[in-house]
């Protein structure tokens, strides 16, 4: 549970580098002193996306499915207040108001590759926490096996939950595991800026191995439980989404190869990007998955 890799340089910001600036606690004054020096982009061997590029080209179906959609009506979202109920097999249930989920949190900025199902990428500096701080503060019991995650529903703020698209909520879920691995991220903010609502304000999930669904935005509930939770795009079309989807090129999506992907603000003439095994990942994550047959668990 408390097991640290040595992540390289190129898969985050190196921790030497992080564990010299200045820690930022959570909270309002917090995020609101989140600013992170520029340099610290460069010192990481990813170049991140532009802020305009990772907050005018998403997915948030709960403000339309268009990628320019969430950038147009997410400023409907009220994001304060906000709060988040824990609950399940938790040694501490309760509904958290934002700041006293994220009380005594670490906040670190984190570069990862974001890959979505849909075959383009961008990279993202993002600022949060590890869900394992979060998962010791709130006391995980021993039945416990999975960690499920519900998105807001609000009709009169998501113009988008009015089609059936998907099954509103949209929820999501990790093997306990998963959830405490080091590189899950609960993000509050990019670029040393409280999060952007398009990109899941006040509160998301980030996974960076698995495939962009997987991580779930603007969270109000966390539950312990102790059977595989059901997943929106699962739910929606289990013949193309499982519940692990790690990044996989050997494994294709029934309808588009997933060997390569679009490679977002590389401009139309760039030609596209090889997709890594968990994404990159996998010196830190494939002993996750041993004894599972990877093509099988999509
Ligand atoms: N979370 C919710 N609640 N609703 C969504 O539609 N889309 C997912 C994921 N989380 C989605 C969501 C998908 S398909 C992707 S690729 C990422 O969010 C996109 O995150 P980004 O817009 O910050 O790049």
């Amino acid at each position: 549970m408390g097991y640290k890799p040595d992540l390289t340089r190129d898969d985050v910001t190196p921790k030497s580098f992080y564990m010299n600036r200045r820690q930022i606690m959570a909270g309002a004054a917090g995020l609101a002193a989140g600013g992170f020096a520029a340099p610290a982009l460069a010192q990481n061997g990813l170049d991140p996306n532009t802020f305009e590029e990772i907050t005018n080209y998403n997915n948030y179906y709960e403000f339309g499915t268009g990628k320019e959609d969430p950038a147009r009506y997410a400023h409907m979202l009220t994001v304060d207040p906000w709060s988040v109920v824990v609950d399940g097999l938790v040694d501490n249930p309760g509904t958290y108001s934002f700041a006293d989920l994220t009380d005594g949190m670490t906040i670190e900025e984190r570069i990862y590759r974001f890959r979505c199902v849909e075959a383009w990428s961008m990279v993202i500096p993002w600022n949060g926490f590890e869900l394992n701080q979060l998962l010791e503060k709130v006391g995980v019991q021993s039945g416990a096996k999975y960690v499920a995650f519900e998105t807001a529903y609000r009709p009169e703020e998501m113009p988008g939950v009015k089609f059936p698209v998907v099954e509103w909520p949209y929820v999501e879920g990790l093997r306990l595991d998963e959830a405490m691995h080091p590189l899950t991220l609960m993000a509050t903010g990019l670029y040393g800026k409280e999060m952007p609502k398009q990109n899941g304000a006040p509160i998301r999930l980030v996974v960076p191995w698995k495939y962009g669904f997987k991580s779930i935005k603007s969270i109000v509930r966390i539950s312990l439980v102790e059977d595989e939770p059901p997943t929106t795009w699962n739910k929606a079309n289990p013949r193309e989404y499982g519940f692990y989807s790690n990044v996989n090129p050997n494994v294709d999506h029934p309808r588009w190869s997933q060997a390569t992907e679009r490679v977002i603000g590389a401009g139309i003439f760039a030609s596209r990007k090889d997709t890594l095994m968990f994404n990159g990942y996998e010196e830190q994550v494939a002993s996750l998955y041993e004894g599972m047959d990877l093509s099988e668990y999509f």
